[in-house]
This record gives C-alpha cells, structure tokens and sequence, in this order.
C-alpha cells in the first residue's frame, strides 16, 4: 500500500451537513478532534472505521481513502505524479476502474481531459509492468478512483462508497415531487433531536416519505446501508472481506425490525399519489407497521400525542405565480401551529425565505442547509403549553 494505517480520509456530504457529519461520525468511532472543510470532514483511522462509516452514516456521501496528494500544474504533471502511485497495490490488470475528477481554481480547467490523462498514466503503468491493462466501467467499477485538484494540488483517493451513500435502495431516485435527498432528510432529523424516545413524529407534506422512512430507520436502529448490494471497496486489493462481513453481522444483530416501543411516525399528503408512492418505499424499506401514511390535507392536521415533533418540507413556490397561492399556506402554518400544537415542536425547511415571513412566527432556531443548489433555512418553532408560542 501506498500508505499504511493510520489511513486519511475524506467523508463527503452535501454542504451545510458538515457539522451533522462530524457529530454523527464521533459516534462510529472518529477521533474527537475533525478537521472541517466545506463538503466534508477528514480524519485519520482504520479501515474498520471506513467501512463503519460506509455501512452506518446516514449523512455522508462518500467515503474517500487518501493516497497521495501532489502538484500539478500541468498535464505532464498529473501524469507524472499519477505514475509515482504503485496502482498494483490498488487493482490488477483484470480490474475494470474509473476516474472522478473534481478541479477547481488551478491551471488545468478541463476536468474531462484531465481524468483521461489520470487514466492513461493507470493504464501504461500496467501495461509496461504486465502487458496488459485494467478496462474502464462507468457504472460500477471494481475501484473509483477520485482525484480533486484545488489551487493546482492534486489529492488523489480510492472512493470507498464507490456510489453516493444518499442511494439506500427503497427510492426511485425520480419519484416524487422535488424529494428530499435521503441524507439531507437525515441530517434533517439529526438537527430536530429525533430519536427512539420521541413521543411522535409528524410529517404532515410528506411526499415520496423520505423524513418518515429515515425516521423509521434511526428508531429500527437499521444500518442504512445493510441491504446495499455495491461498495467501492468490494473490488479494491485492500479489501479485508472478514472485517466487513463480521461489521454486517453486528449490524443484523443491533437491528430491532419490530421494535415494541417505538414513537408514532405519521405521514400525510394531500395528493393520494403521493400517499401511495410514500407507501411503497416504506414497504420496501421494511417499515410495514412502523411509519404510516395517510392522505390528508395540512389544514386538517391535529395533534397525535401530548408533545412530539413536526417536521415540514413545504413547496417553495419555483413557478412564476406560485408564491401568492403558497403564502396562504404558509399563513395556515404558523396558525396551525399556535393553535393546534401546544407542547410541540416544528420545524419548516424553507427554500423561500419571503414564503417562510408569512409563517409569522419567531424561529428559535436557524439551520441553514442546501437542498441541491437551494440554500435553505431549516426553522425551528416551539409551541409551548398553555402559552401559546412566541410570536414576531
Ligand atoms: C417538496 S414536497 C415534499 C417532498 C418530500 N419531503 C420527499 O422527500 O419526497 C411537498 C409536498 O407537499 C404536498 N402538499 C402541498 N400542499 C399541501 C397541503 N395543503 N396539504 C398536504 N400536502 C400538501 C405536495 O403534494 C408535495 O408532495
């Protein structure tokens, strides 16, 4: 191996998740102290610690084992300092691999070209070496090499997820009206304080059911990555298949698939679609009996329990003419939760701030996160008993 244990890594997320990321990976065992970088969180430790992360975090995207970083201001000099890795240690001539280039403020400016270069330097050094060369495969190559070149540094990984980790498997990736990245519903539920002690969790808009699905997993205590069938690492020569296999076992056991206390997680949408594709990805998530779906409109939502958490991704209104109509909505909000939810706590992902103004209540708290390219303001409202709540 080009570097021995203790590894370097680099966990990517969708930004605005980083601190999310680095609380969640405390608890699979990082070291205390992350560094923090937009996108992601790096830290040193073992391979156990990697696959960990792949087969637990429900708010990374990938997880990158660092090889080797150099500069590269030319060509010439990608090529070079991608000839100095010793990629036998990594794949061998039978190996299919591909190559993600990510580049930003540095000479080289075509990424495409770049990633050619990386892939050509791979492919002589076989051949000069075997006399023979590894093929490339797009989809799902045995390794992934990912490099990123910033300020003309190229820091060069082996990605370990292979494929974003935010694919858990019971989505259509194209259903639903504008879902949730899976991640960001986590990292979502991480912010609200969600756990298997929650009295009630409600989703009153709740599309293809991303928040209750991933709600479910965390109260199931589910590995979110248990069932998947493909990790970057599986093909990669550093692979230890006992070491993973033992982390899966542990995980099959932790999992509680009929947990006898668990918080009422309800879902509703008005649009009976919806209800039925919601429905459907829970089924194929395991969670019969545990998340629940139902059609309904917002302005007939009332309260399950005493106390428990509201967590709302509204429409934000992209069309032009739309917003008019959504402020009646977002009014509707804020009244509901005033009115009808004393001794909760809601939170509203907002992609439109001017929208969220007509919520006309006081956040007590301000998160802001990206969904895809929208900045976003995660906002958290407490309605407290008998008082009412604060207002602005
Ligand atoms: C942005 S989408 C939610 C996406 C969801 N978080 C997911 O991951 O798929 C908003 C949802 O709110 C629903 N909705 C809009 N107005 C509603 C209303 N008045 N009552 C109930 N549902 C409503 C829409 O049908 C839509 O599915």
């Amino acid at each position: 191996m080009t570097q021995q244990a203790p590894y370097s890594f680099f966990i990517t997320t969708s930004k605005g998740l980083e601190e999310c990321l680095a609380e969640e990976l405390k608890t699979l065992g990082a070291p205390a102290t992350l560094s923090h970088f937009q996108g992601g969180i790096s830290c040193e430790g073992t391979l156990e610690m990697a696959y960990r992360f792949c087969l637990w975090s429900r708010i990374a995207n990938r997880v990158l084992l660092f090889l080797k970083a150099f500069d590269a201001y030319t060509p010439e000099a990608l090529y070079a300092g991608i000839e100095s890795i010793d990629w036998s240690d990594h794949m061998t001539e039978d190996s299919s691999f591909c190559v993600d280039f990510n580049l930003s403020s540095s000479q080289i400016t075509h990424s495409h070209y770049a990633a050619l270069k990386v892939k050509d330097a791979i492919v002589d050094q076989f051949r000069a070496k075997f006399g023979a060369r590894p093929t490339v495969d797009t989809f799902h190559p045995d390794v992934r090499i990912n490099v990123y070149l910033y300020h003309n540094e190229a820091h060069v990984s082996i990605d370990l997820a292979g494929e974003s980790l935010h694919k858990r498997g019971y989505r259509d990736q194209s259903g639903g009206d504008a879902p949730l990245k899976e991640n960001l519903a986590a990292g979502i539920l991480q912010l609200t304080g969600f756990n298997a002690d929650t009295p009630a969790l409600v989703d009153p808009m709740c599309g293809s059911g991303t928040l209750g699905v991933e709600a479910g997993w965390i109260v199931q205590k589910r590995a979110p990555a248990l069932n998947r069938k493909y990790f970057g690492f599986q093909g990669w020569q550093g692979h230890v298949p006992s070491l993973w296999r033992r982390l899966v076992e542990e995980a099959n056991d932790i999992l509680i698939r009929n947990p006898n206390h668990c918080p009422r997680i309800q879902c509703y949408d008005h649009n009976p679609k919806m209800v039925a594709l919601a429905t459907l990805n829970a089924k194929k998530a395991a969670l019969e009996g545990i998340v629940h779906f139902s059609q309904q409109e917002f302005s007939d939502c009332t309260p399950i329990a005493e106390q428990g958490i509201l967590v709302i991704n509204p429409p934000y209104g992209e069309r032009l003419g739309d917003e008019e109509t959504l402020k009646d909505l977002y009014r509707l909000m804020g009244d509901r939760f005033k009115q009808q939810f004393p001794g909760w706590t809601a939170y509203v992902l907002a992609g439109n701030l001017e929208l969220a103004k007509a919520i006309h209540l006081k956040p007590t708290r301000r998160f802001v996160l990206f969904n895809g390219p929208i900045e976003c303001r995660l906002l958290k409202y407490e309605m407290y008993q008998g008082s009412g709540r604060k207002t602005s």
